[in-house]
């Protein structure tokens, strides 16, 4: 079980690894600052054995939590990192009123998607050649607040 907890600075250097080698574009030092500078962030860490190993940011926009970012090191994927983040993205966002959670996903990032679906997500929607570094179509996923689908 890994331990999640809010991002810190100090974990910067190692989030920033994660983020290098899991994505073509990835975000830079200074969004990472931006984010968790955000009162209406949610940056969380997930460590083990004292080392940071997967991460997410959540923002709020008006009514809708937007999943910005999610990694896991490669050595520590399939073992429910990334789940245990989103357990507690869901449970800290479901804290305050809000309409849902929506993000976006590479249309061939499989895995993810069927990660996010295993959570109730469903794809409303397509942003065609999205990604500048090959053009991919982006899938957009909702999934209701807690209070929406009640
Ligand atoms: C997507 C990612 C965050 C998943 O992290 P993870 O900690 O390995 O995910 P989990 O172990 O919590 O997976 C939970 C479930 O999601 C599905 N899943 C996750 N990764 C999968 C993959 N590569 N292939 C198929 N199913 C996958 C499975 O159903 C898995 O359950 P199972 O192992 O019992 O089959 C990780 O692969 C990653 O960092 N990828 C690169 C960055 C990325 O694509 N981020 C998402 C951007 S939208």
């Amino acid at each position: 079980m890994a331990i999640i907890r809010p991002m810190r600075l100090a974990d910067l250097k190692e989030v920033i690894q994660i983020e290098e080698s899991s994505f073509p574009r990835p975000w830079s030092a200074n969004t990472f600052l931006t984010q968790i500078a955000k009162d209406a962030s949610i940056c969380l860490v997930a460590e083990v054995d004292g080392r940071v190993v997967g991460y997410t940011i959540a923002t709020q926009y008006v009514e809708v939590w937007h999943l910005l970012d999610l990694a896991v090191n490669k050595g520590y994927r399939r073992r429910y990192i990334a789940t245990e983040l989103l357990e507690q993205i869901f449970e800290l966002c479901g804290q305050a009123k809000h309409r849902g959670y929506t993000l976006e996903v590479r249309k061939s990032n499989r895995g993810a998607i069927k990660m996010y679906e295993s959570f109730g997500f469903i794809c409303t929607g397509l942003r065609k050649g999205y990604y500048s570094d090959n053009g991919e179509d982006a899938l957009i996923m909702w999934k209701d607040s807690e209070d929406m689908s009640a």
